[in-house]
């Protein structure tokens, strides 16, 4: 039987460092991962891409808050009441387990927000027991999706779902720092922390993972969209919630002008942030055809979101993956903290003479399943069962690796000299083993370039270049290489 992608890539990801299941000493614990120096790597220049394209190509502010917060927080935010999954428990083996997610695995598809009397219902009516012990389940229960903490001594409070409310709770004073006026983009990276169930999608759900968002605050009368209209022109696949509704299951490819004249999107901003994501999956070489936006049906949208578009890359294992999501979280937010807080978070617009609490759209990813979504699509098998990794080359591991052809000392001593010229790049520098097995190892981690130093160096100071996916090689001469991998070497930009 051939194995699965996902397997490959799994097996892999754990002999070369990129990531693996936290804690296997103690047993390991579900939902924690972590990542090697190969994956850390990777995952630190994709948040670097999107950085730049979702924060310093709008000039939008980056900010960090704490993973803390205290519980009045999510009191205003809604999730101490909201963001719960339901539970089932067996009355016999104590195992519990996620309601939505049993009843699957029998074909019994649960909405989102149903609720426990109705998945009360599903479970008489298809007579689930306890997979593991066959016992009857309990009642359907409400589980808390936060892990709780103690502020101090006594004082409840609870580690972020989402980066958002730091941003939220700093709205005044980042309003400032804005110049006071809308639109205003604050964009935050971080670990976010969710007390799953039961999660068994291996490094797809996470109870503790990186979320890149913006929390994009403007005047729904005034703001009404990007002014500059290029993303009007590009095309997005999107299967909309009255399509899903319908029966349709393929998304459609609609110019977004056109979409908009079909009233799909509340707001301007969500289609401008769909194309702006669609220039990011380009760039990190997800294929067209992998990826489609998903509008989210009522019952299964976050309590916070008026209209909710899903991100879904098509991943060998799960299937359509969300990545990301779009929402329009209206003056939820700000509404709520002002309430709860007591604080005025309302601003004044001059044009219009009128104060208003700001609306927001957030575009939020998930960095592990996108670093995940990454390496599958890059992963390549050949029949001769060389495997490497095709990802882009500013997002690899390392730049360059530097090899001297053979393990002599004048070899090392060249390429060490090779290597002091290229110290701007980051360099894989390896002299053990035959240079075969160097460029394998190489390849499977996805370095792109390979500059190797052979006998002909010593005569004309020229190197060779090797490129992993095509394994050709150039002559180079040395003093060219600095520019030339740094041309190699560039990100690709937005396209809005
Ligand atoms: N802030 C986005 C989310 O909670 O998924």
């Amino acid at each position: 039987m051939t194995k699965k992608k996902s397997d490959i890539l799994v097996e892999l990801a754990k002999r070369r460092g990129i990531f693996w299941p936290s804690y296997e000493i103690y047993g390991g614990v579900k939902g924690l991962l972590t990542l090697g120096n190969v994956g850390f790597e990777i995952k630190r220049r994709l948040e670097n891409l999107w950085i730049k394209y979702f924060v310093y190509s709008r000039n939008f502010q980056i900010i960090e808050s704490p993973v803390i917060g205290p519980r009045p927080v999510y009191v205003a935010s809604g999730h101490e009441s909201q963001f719960t999954d339901k539970a089932l428990k067996c009355g016999k083996c104590g195992s519990v387990f996620r309601a939505d997610h049993l009843l699957a695995e029998i074909g019994v598809n649960v909405p989102e927000g149903a609720s426990t009397e109705h998945i009360d219902e599903l479970v008489t009516r298809n007579m689930v027991k306890c997979p593991n012990c066959g016992e009857n389940l309990s009642k359907a229960f409400q589980w808390l999706l936060m892990f709780k903490t103690e502020i101090g001594v006594g004082d409840l409070g609870y580690l972020r779902p989402e980066t958002a409310q730091g941003i939220f709770t700093e709205f005044r004073r980042l309003y400032v720092h804005g110049r006071s006026s809308l639109p205003l983009g604050i964009a935050q990276v971080g670990k976010v922390f969710r007390n799953e169930i039961s999660p068994r999608q291996g490094p797809i759900r996470l109870r503790e993972f990186t979320i890149m968002e913006v929390e994009f605050f403007f005047d729904p009368d005034t703001n009404t969209g990007p002014s500059e209209e290029r993303y009007l022109e590009e095309t997005i696949p999107i299967l909309t919630a009255e399509d899903q509704e319908k029966g349709i299951s393929e998304p459609r490819k609609v110019k977004v002008g056109e979409a908009i004249k079909e009233n799909i999107f509340s707001n301007n901003w969500i289609p401008f942030f769909l194309v702006l994501t669609k220039s990011f999956l380009e760039a990190l070489w997800i294929p067209d055809g992998a990826y489609r936006f998903r509008e989210k049906l009522p019952n299964e949208r976050a309590h916070y979101a008026k209209q909710l578009f899903d991100c879904e890359v098509f991943l060998d294992s799960w299937g359509w993956t969300e990545v990301a999501g779009f929402a329009y979280r209206t003056d939820y937010d700000l509404s709520g903290h002002m309430r709860v807080s007591g604080e005025d978070m309302s601003v004044f617009v001059s044009s219009t003479n009128k104060k208003i609490v700001p609306h927001v759209v957030e575009p939020s990813f998930g960095a592990e399943r996108l670093l995940y979504a990454l390496l599958e699509y890059g992963l390549r098998i050949e029949e001769d069962g060389r495997t490497y990794l095709s990802i882009p080359p500013y997002l690899s591991p390392f730049d360059v690796s530097v090899f001297p052809l053979l393990s002599k000392p004048e070899f090392i001593a060249k390429a060490k000299e090779v290597a002091a010229i290229l110290d701007c790049f980051k360099l894989n520098f390896d002299d053990s083993g035959s240079i075969g097995r160097r460029y394998a190892r190489a390849d499977e981690i996805g370095i792109p370039f390979a500059v190797t130093i052979d006998h002909q160096t010593f005569s004309d100071n020229t190197v060779t270049l090797r490129f992993r996916d095509t394994k050709e090689q150039k002559r180079i001469s040395i003093t060219s290489l600095p520019l030339e991998l740094s041309r190699l070497l560039s990100p690709s930009k937005p396209i809005v």
